[in-house]
């Protein structure tokens, strides 16, 4: 390999960090990982005690302005979310364009970046005003997207929002109920997807909210951006795990299975991994995989489901944390580990867990779009490269080209 550019004098310095292993890429003061320990701050807030008793409109408050809402602002910060659900008619027939059998995340990126062509008095990033209703809207409006994709792909009719439900009720009701006949919400399943939503809701700078603040950083408007995270989202390296894990586990089947795929992920030549194992930055357990390996237990006792894979999962993890190979590359179950068997109990298709995982994140992709935009020294993002092609070479015309 030449180093092209001593060639051209160059003798500027940049730092070679492929996959951005160990290189911030901003100031953040909305979460705190501490992959070590398995920490996880939201505004300081430990996720344990904001999973447990707070809701996910107010983590989605907390993330976005900095301080958990006392009563007032929580009725507020309420009636502008449920102000804002429905979306506008003509979309509907936007998703009439795509095939009954397109991935619900297919939809998704397309829809919400189609947001920009709809709320144009959102989209002026320089006013503060415009940014904050595109907040609101956008995490308004994706339970209503997330909901039309599902009845979308099952023939169903879409259901209007009922802003009289909880955030998450409302959401569960759009997917599941029908018209004219009334939906009764569990308030188990209701507490859990909420604890799921909360739990997904922000990660600093993983991999799709640093796509949002990518996007972000050259002025393209909100609605793009959290397009494009959701595209990033969609990689079973990301948001696709949770889809991927679950197959894995009915793959697997049952838990006598289970050595010969923990020896394929051990396996060099195999590229099988243990989907919902391993994190960048979490090194011990991921306190999300913690909270959600309880809920998974309650939801299945309370909805009287007996389901193999739970106990698959379980073996799998008995089995996984006790292999050299998975201890010595510090690898334990994250959030996407439980979350698959909790969604497909409450009656998900696997194809929508990713778009449920983008519905909460867009909380936290929002907030730190917003957090950028208010920092006055914020620069368009443009990382560097080592080039390792050619020197330099004189052009061959084509036809004395060999
Ligand atoms: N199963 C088996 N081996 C694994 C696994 C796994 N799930 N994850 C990592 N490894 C091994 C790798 O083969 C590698 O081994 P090597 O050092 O011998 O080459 C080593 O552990 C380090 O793995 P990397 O891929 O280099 O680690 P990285 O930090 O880049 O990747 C990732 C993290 C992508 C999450 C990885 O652990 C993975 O693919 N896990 C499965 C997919 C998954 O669950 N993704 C969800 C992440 S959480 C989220 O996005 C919400």
């Amino acid at each position: 390999v030449i180093d092209i550019r001593k060639l051209y004098g160059n003798t500027g310095r940049f730092t070679f960090d492929p996959g951005f292993t160990s290189t911030a890429a901003c100031e953040s003061k909305i979460t705190y990982i501490d992959g070590d320990q398995g920490v996880l701050l939201h505004r300081g807030y430990p996720i344990e005690q904001l999973a447990e008793q707070s809701s996910f409109l107010e983590v989605a408050y907390l993330l976005l302005n900095g301080e958990l809402p006392n009563q007032k602002e929580h009725d507020e910060f309420r009636y502008l979310i449920t102000r804002h659900t429905m979306v506008h008619e003509q979309l509907a027939t936007f998703y009439r364009g795509f095939r009954r059998d397109a991935h619900p995340m297919a939809i998704m990126c397309g829809v919400v970046g189609a947001l920009s062509a709809f709320y144009h008095d959102s989209t002026d990033i320089h006013d503060p005003q415009q940014r904050t209703i595109a907040c609101h809207r956008l995490i308004a409006k994706m339970p209503t997207i997330a909901a039309m994709a599902y009845k979308y792909s099952v023939g169903q009719p879409f259901l209007y929002p009922d802003n009289s439900l909880s955030y998450t009720g409302n959401f569960l009701r759009m997917t599941f109920g029908v018209p004219a006949e009334p939906y009764v919400i569990n308030p188990v399943v209701e507490d859990a997807l909420d604890k799921i939503f909360i739990l997904h809701a922000d990660h600093e700078q993983n991999a799709s909210t640093s796509t949002v603040r990518l996007a972000g950083s050259s002025g393209a408007n909100p609605f793009a951006c959290i397009a494009a995270g959701i595209a990033c989202l969609w990689g079973p390296a990301h948001g696709g795990a949770n889809e991927a894990a679950l197959e894995m586990l009915r793959e697997i089947g049952r838990p006598e299975r289970i050595p010969e795929f923990v020896a394929r992920a051990k396996n060099k030549d195999d590229p099988f991994r243990l989907m919902g194992f391993g994190h960048r930055v979490y090194k011990n357990y991921d306190p999300r995989a913690k909270v959600l390996g309880e809920a998974a237990t309650k939801v299945l006792d309370t909805l009287g489901i007996s389901d193999p894979v739970l106990d698959t999962a379980r073996e799998l993890e008995r089995v996984a944390l006790s292999d050299d190979y998975f201890i010595e590359k510090k690898l334990y179950p994250n959030v996407d580990f439980y979350s698959g068997i909790i969604l497909s109990a409450i009656g998900f298709p696997t194809s929508m867990f990713t778009a449920l995982f983008a519905l909460a994140r867009t909380t936290g992709w929002i907030a730190q779009w917003t957090e950028m935009m208010e920092d006055k020294e914020q620069k368009i993002g443009r990382p560097r490269q080592l080039y390792t092609g050619h020197g330099p070479r004189d052009y061959v015309p084509l036809a004395q080209r060999g």
